[in-house]
């Protein structure tokens, strides 16, 4: 084939992606445009709306390693977060500011603080295991060196001036094992970013035990089979935190966001401190009711 036709080809299915989301979306986004979603903090369709156009906008204006749809899939839950619960909105790996931005507009919507963690030197060097994680599912082995993935604080701090709310924004810089252990505050939902299976223990070890019953912790490295196994390691929970592995939402694969070969994936996931099961609906596996509907309406 000629360059020309592989650039058709190439464009075309550019424009068929990009048209799939822009389809999906609104099912993705179903929870967070329900009128009860937010009806707590005050926060209507009109300002919805506006989230979704400025986070869009933001992913575009500012280089930015995670997508404005994993921005609203936190922020649905930001908004879902009952207004009497307490504690602020943490991010551990901030980069240039671009998801720091969005999620500063949320939690400014909702009264709450967010609290950014980084070295704003990059990372740090990598031990053995850090050197390179495989993706399974996007068939890719990352590798990391020492300062990759860096920005300065001033760098990020004028991006989120621009199109976020530095208001309610706490810059805390320096590597996670200095600046982590010195910050107490409660935390709703927990935002991590950061590569490393050395930096993702340092950040649940710190921030597990400072997460509210019921908060949610969100990881951006849920292809990194490094990263999402650290949430089923029972030896690893049980030695560090004296609890239970919580298990992850998403792991391998992540949550469905983006066309992607594998159907639907992204690099988010989530878990939930001391998840509230009386709330669930309950299911007997009895076979014939448990069966699919062909149809595949209303399958959840
Ligand atoms: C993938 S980038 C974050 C991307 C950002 N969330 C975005 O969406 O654009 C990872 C960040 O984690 C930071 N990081 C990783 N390990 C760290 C550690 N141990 N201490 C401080 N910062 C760390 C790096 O400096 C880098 O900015």
């Amino acid at each position: 084939m000629t360059d020309t036709t592989d650039r058709a080809i190439e464009t075309l299915y550019r424009i068929y992606t990009m048209g799939l989301v822009v389809l999906a979306t609104p099912i993705i986004l179903t929870d967070y445009f329900k009128p009860e979603t937010g009806a707590e903090y005050g926060v209507g369709l009109p300002t919805k709306l506006r989230l979704v156009w400025q986070m869009a906008r933001n992913n575009g204006r500012i280089p930015t390693g995670s997508t404005f749809l994993e921005h609203l899939t936190i922020a649905t839950k930001i908004l879902e977060l009952p207004a009497d619960t307490e504690g602020s909105i943490v991010e551990c790996g901030c980069y240039k500011g671009g998801s720091t931005a969005n999620l500063s507009l949320v939690a400014s919507a909702c009264g709450r603080q967010l609290d950014v963690f980084d070295s704003f030197e990059g990372m740090p060097e990598p031990s053995e295991r850090d050197e390179a994680h495989v993706l399974v599912e996007s068939e890719q082995v990352h590798t990391y060196s020492e300062n990759s993935w860096r920005a300065s604080l001033e760098e990020a701090q004028a991006n989120v001036a621009a199109y976020g709310d530095p208001s309610v924004c706490t810059f805390h810089r320096g590597y996670f094992e200095e600046t982590l252990p010195e910050f107490e505050a409660d935390c709703a939902l927990v935002f991590l970013d950061v590569g490393l299976r050395d930096s993702a223990e340092t950040c649940i070890e710190h921030l597990w035990p400072a997460l509210v019953d019921g908060g949610y912790l969100f990881t951006h490295d849920v292809k990194h089979i490094e990263i999402s196994s650290l949430f089923f390691d029972a030896d690893w929970w049980r030695r560090h935190l004296d609890t239970e592995p919580p298990g992850l939402i998403g792991a391998g694969s992540g949550l469905g966001l983006h066309p992607d070969s594998n159907g639907f994936t992204s690099l988010l996931g989530y878990t939930v401190k001391n998840l509230e099961e009386s709330a669930f609906e309950r299911v007997a596996e009895t076979g014939a009711g448990n069966c699919v509907d062909v149809s595949l309406r209303g399958q959840k």
